[in-house]
Order: structure tokens, then sequence, then C-alpha cells
């Protein structure tokens, strides 16, 4: 089955430990169940996320959240397809600490949207080789 890799940016609304351990529980058990990998990249200015895994599932799933009312602004970024997966291991890692791609000034900013697809991407490429 052919694999895509998804990127999209957002703004979190109502921002906190509860409402984001909730969007990862149940994340993990959709995406588990849809064969669907990533990692999602979480501080209280910025969700950014990487889906990959069916074509159909990635995109339904997508949609899904993009109509979710806990984040607002969602702005794909990358949508392509892959070879291999970055997050075999993870039906949704999260990486709430390594805030080491742009400061809060720099996304109020609009550091996200002046970045390029690959930029990106290798924001994720090094978050899947990070211990
Ligand atoms: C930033 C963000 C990321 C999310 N990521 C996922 C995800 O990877 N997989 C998923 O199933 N739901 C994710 N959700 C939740 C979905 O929007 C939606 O609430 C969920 O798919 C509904 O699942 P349920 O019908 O089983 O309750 C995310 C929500 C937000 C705000």
């Amino acid at each position: 089955m052919s694999l895509i890799q998804l990127i999209y940016a957002s703004t979190p609304f109502g921002f906190d430990n509860p409402t984001l351990n909730q969007i990862l529980s149940v994340a993990r058990r959709n995406n588990a169940h849809n064969q669907i990998t990533g990692a999602l990249i979480c501080r209280a200015d910025l969700y950014l996320q990487m889906l990959e895994g069916p074509r159909p599932a990635v995109t339904a799933q997508f949609h899904r959240i993009s109509g979710d009312d806990r984040h607002l602004d969602v702005v794909l970024i990358s949508c392509r397809d892959a070879q291999t997966r970055m997050f075999p291991q993870w039906h949704m890692k999260d990486d709430p600490a390594r805030s080491w791609m742009w400061t809060q000034e720099q996304i109020a900013a609009g550091a996200v949207d002046a970045a390029s697809e690959e930029d990106v991407r290798a924001v994720f490429a090094r978050l899947s080789s990070a211990a």
C-alpha cells in the first residue's frame, strides 16, 4: 500500500496539559487502528504535525483534525508520497520540549509561514533521528 506523509501547522486554542494529553491518547488509539504514525510538535504557540500512512486514512484523519476546535488556522504545508515512514514506532510521538526550531517571537512573526516545505520536513527528519 502506498504511503503518504502530510504536514500541517496550526495555532493551539485553549492549550494546556489535560487538553494535550486528551488529544494524544485519542490520537494514539485511532492512529494505531488506522495504520497512521507520525509526530506532533506541540507548544503553546504552535502545533506542527506529521501524519504518515495509507493515503485514504491520512487524508480522512487530516480532515477530521482540521475541523477540531482545539486549534485554529490549520495550514497544509506538505503532502507527499513516501517510500518509508519517519516514525514507524510511533502512533504519535509528541515533542513538547525541544522547541529548538523557532522562538516565540519568530513564530509570532510568521516563521512557520516563511519556512520552506524542505525546512519543515527537515524538522521532522531531525526529530525522527533524535533519541
Ligand atoms: C493538534 C491536534 C492533533 C490531532 N491529532 C490526531 C491524530 O493524529 N489522530 C487522531 O485520531 N486524532 C487527532 N486529533 C483529534 C481529532 O481532531 C479528533 O478529535 C479525533 O480524531 C476524534 O476521534 P474520536 O471520534 O475517536 O473521538 C488531533 C487534534 C488536534 C487538535
